[in-house]
């Protein structure tokens, strides 16, 4: 099985893979949005979905969705080809368009909605955390994706506070409770002789400031560090 990062040459599969998704959300009964191809097809182009074919017959795929400016992705439309099903394809492909989601947006968190057990396995196996709605992207296009949704007057009267999804959410380690990504220490090599000063942005309540770690390679006891406002 070939799992890959998606290029124009898959978008030969896009009416089966649309019909396929459609089919399996009216046999769950979620009645989920029917996403066009032309979506399905910038998403291919774009290089933002996962394909798994296997001798050239299409087995799965899976894209990317980002929210609220980047601060939220979401892997979304994953779907797998009934003949190939419990095989671990879900698996590869989610692992996959997950690592694809990392390198693209190191800072983002990784979102998904799901009923089904197979992504909620597959998700945990990932690092995700069941969490409530109000930890996800509350940018208001992707709730009205669940109008669709044969549940949505649940997730109204519920105030978008929770539904009969799941929530899981992935959290990277640099981000902060707020949502800050915390910056990696830059290390800048200074122009005087036999130092190195590490330079880390500090946060206060007056504000950002610079703290550097004055490290003079004499002796380590004489390092020295000051704050610079
Ligand atoms: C859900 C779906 C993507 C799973 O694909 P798959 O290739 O069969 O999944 P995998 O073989 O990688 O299985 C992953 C895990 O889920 C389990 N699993 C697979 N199908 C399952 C099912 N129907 N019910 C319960 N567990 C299931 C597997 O046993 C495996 O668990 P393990 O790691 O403990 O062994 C596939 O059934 C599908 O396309 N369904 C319709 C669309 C859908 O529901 N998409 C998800 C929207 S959120």
């Amino acid at each position: 099985m070939e799992i890959e990062i998606s290029s124009s040459m898959h978008l030969m599969y896009v009416s089966e893979i649309q019909q396929e998704m459609y089919d399996s959300a009216q046999r769950r009964g979620t009645g989920i949005a029917k996403r066009s191809i032309e979506y399905l097809s910038k998403k291919i182009s774009e290089g933002n979905a996962v394909v798994a074919t296997e001798n050239g017959e299409w087995v799965g795929f899976c894209y990317i969705e980002t929210w609220s400016h980047g601060q939220f992705v979401a892997n979304s439309g994953l779907i797998v080809s009934p003949k190939f099903r419990e095989r671990g394809a879900a698996t590869l492909i989610k692992n996959k368009v997950f690592q694809l989601s990392r390198d693209k947006y190191p800072n983002a968190k990784v979102f998904g909605l799901t009923t089904g057990l197979a992504v909620m396995k597959i998700n945990s196996d990932l690092g995700y955390k069941p969490v409530i709605y109000s930890e996800l992207t509350q940018d208001d296009e992707f709730w009205n994706g669940c109008k669709s949704c044969v549940n949505y007057d649940i997730l109204m009267k519920k105030e978008r506070k929770n539904c009969l999804c799941t929530a899981m959410l992935f959290v990277p380690e640099n981000i902060t409770k707020n949502g800050a990504a915390h910056t990696q220490p830059e290390i800048k090599y200074s122009n005087e002789m036999s130092q190195t000063d590490i330079e880390y942005p500090v946060q206060n309540s007056l504000g950002e400031f610079q703290m550097t770690i004055k490290n003079n390679k004499k002796s380590p006891d004489e390092k020295e560090s000051h704050l610079s406002v």
